[in-house]
């Protein structure tokens, strides 16, 4: 019988001494040239992410970096506010000043609109200086950190340019890739725009749609995790499995990004693509091999086996938006946020029960739920087991047993824990001749194990973009399965605006209804 005692930690499970000593490429020589690079992702996320690499002895002797935005700066000026913001960057301990000049040395910034074509020029002009002795022979990494909106005219104007060319294989040298952020689009209709004008200028091989969920280690890991071991393969199906949950929440506001998040909201900025990653990784079948298309493939084949989830006008999802609430006291309400509307209908949180219709998940409900201001910063897949088809231990019968959980943690503290019963130690159940039961949880932490912390996705997804592996990227056909399993929603919901926007208090767990999506389904349920 449990007694509802908090779980027992077993941990760490390896002693591994120290991170192992890890064979990690070189960039190949490129210049990259980044559109948007005053931007908030290139500030916090870009820039560190490269430092770290050349830190890392990573990047090419021939590494050259061109910043372009609009806004008018020089040289100088540009590499001053980047070594600012680096320094005030997530986990920033003391600049590395060696590897700081090496980079500062190699990095230029040019003003320009990528609405304007007349403004490319100048941007040929730079690349020129910069290129030289050997321009032609140069590769070319372009990256759209863009507002989304602001793709189309930058994918146009760079091939209309002449800079951006398209090669017919990955072998071909000089490499030219182009680097999209997501989200890819705003809908269906756009993404496949978006993907026909791409691949009307250059090769699929030349495109990596990024999406930095991918580029976690922990992300990653759910492949070795589940298709390195043959411990839980067997299990992982609906004979055993009884639901699964996957959790994106964030402590944080739409801080700086509220005019962009006004357009896209929750579905677009984390469902769509981040949330729709993790189940995939979470339900696809062993692909082939780790390579880029056999991993994709099975990732497509999940997204395509999803339910509608609109049917009869109706989706078993919940949306709302935070509001100012006393367990975030000194946190503002979305509508007074800069740059959203006083009457905004935009979803800051949303829930949804997915259906997977295959072999291995059919019956399984797939819980996906991702908010701002939540209570707390966490993203994480668990697997619910279900109980033993006969329980012979007390009140084991009447259902109280806490469920075996495997959580597959992205961040923070990377790693898995598994949560399973044992026998308390010296007790027999005074009423019954069953046992008294605990849980305990049996947690493996990256950290603890390996001694470092895993590196940042952007720095993992930017080395493999100098190295043309396009495995943690998306496919097209992935991008536009995974718009046509969100749009509907968008849609619905867009259709039928809230008048009353259901709302949660900033620093709770999201609203009652989101329970009630669990509840109804699976009662006694909960969000873990
Ligand atoms: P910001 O609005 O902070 O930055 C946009 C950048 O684009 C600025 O440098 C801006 O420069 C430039 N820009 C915009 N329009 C033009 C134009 N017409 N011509 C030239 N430059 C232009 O956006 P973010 O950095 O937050 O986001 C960029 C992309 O990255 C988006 O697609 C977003 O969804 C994605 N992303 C962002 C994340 C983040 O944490 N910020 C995380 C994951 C993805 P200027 O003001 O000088 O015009
Ligand atoms: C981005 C979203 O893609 O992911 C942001 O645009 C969100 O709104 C971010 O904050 C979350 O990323 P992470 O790595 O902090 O979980």
């Amino acid at each position: 019988m449990s007694k509802g005692r908090p779980p027992v930690t077993v941990a760490p499970s390896v002693q591994l001494g120290g991170a192992p000593e890890r064979l990690r490429e070189r960039a190949d020589p490129c210049t990259m040239i980044i559109f948007g690079a005053s931007g908030d992702l290139s500030r916090r996320k870009l820039m560190p992410a490269l430092y770290k690499l050349a830190v890392d002895n990573l990047l090419d002797e021939d590494f050259a970096f061109l910043g372009v935005a609009r806004e008018a700066m020089t040289d100088e000026q540009y590499r001053e506010l980047m070594r600012t913001e680096l320094e005030k960057s997530e986990g920033f301990t003391t600049l590395d000043e060696g590897a700081w000049s090496w980079l500062a040395s190699r990095m230029w910034y040019s003003s320009a609109d990528f609405a304007n074509p007349d403004t490319f020029p100048a941007i040929i002009e730079k690349l020129a200086l910069i290129d030289k002795p050997q321009a032609d022979a140069t590769n070319h990494l372009f990256y759209l950190a863009v507002p989304p909106s602001v793709f189309p005219a930058t994918v146009s104007n760079l091939a209309a340019s002449g800079l951006m060319q398209r090669t017919p294989s990955s072998s071909d040298r000089p490499w030219s890739r182009i680097v999209v952020e997501k989200p890819f689009g705003r809908s269906l209709d756009t993404a496949l725009e978006l993907n026909a004008l791409l691949l009307d200028r250059v090769g699929e091989h030349q495109v990596y749609r990024i999406d930095h969920y991918l580029g976690k280690e922990a992300v990653q890991n759910i492949l070795v995790f589940r298709f390195a071991n043959s411990i839980f393969e067997p299990l992982w199906n609906r004979e055993y499995i009884s639901h699964v949950q996957i959790t994106a929440a964030e402590s944080v506001g739409v801080e700086t990004r509220g005019k962009y998040y006004e357009e896209a909201g929750v579905v677009r900025d984390m469902f769509q693509n981040h949330l729709l990653q993790l189940l995939t990784l979470a339900a696809m079948e062993p692909p082939i091999a780790i390579e880029a298309d056999a991993v994709r493939d099975e990732k497509v084949k999940v997204l395509r086996s999803l339910r509608p989830l609109v049917h009869d006008g109706q989706a078993a999802a919940v949306r709302a938006q935070y509001v100012a609430g006393k367990q975030a006291p000194d946190a503002a309400g979305y509508r007074s946020e800069q740059g959203v509307a006083a009457d905004s209908v935009t979803p800051t949180f949303a829930a949804m029960r997915l259906a997977i219709d295959n072999w291995r998940w059919k019956g399984v409900p797939f819980f996906l739920r991702s908010g701002k201001r939540l209570k707390q910063r966490k993203s994480e897949i668990v697997i619910q087991f279900k109980s033993p088809p006969h329980m012979i231990f007390g009140e084991a019968e009447t259902g109280h047993v806490p469920p075996g959980l495997l959580t597959m943690r992205v961040q923070p503290r990377e790693g898995i824990a598994l949560r399973f019963q044992v026998k308390t130690p010296g007790t027999v159940h005074e009423l019954t001749p069953g046992f008294e039961t605990t849980p305990v949880e049996m947690d493996f932490c990256y950290q603890d194990a390996f001694g470092e912390t895993p590196n940042s996705a952007y720095e993992t997804l930017l080395l493999d973009t100098m190295l043309g592996d396009a495995t943690l990227f998306t496919r097209s056909d992935e991008v536009e399965t995974a718009w046509r399993v969100m749009d509907p929603l968008i849609q619905l919901w867009s259709d039928r605006p809230a008048p009353e926007m259901p709302t949660y208090g900033a620093g709770s767990w999201g609203p009652t209804e989101a329970d009630a999506l669990l509840t109804d389904e699976l009662p006694g349920a909960r969000w873990l």
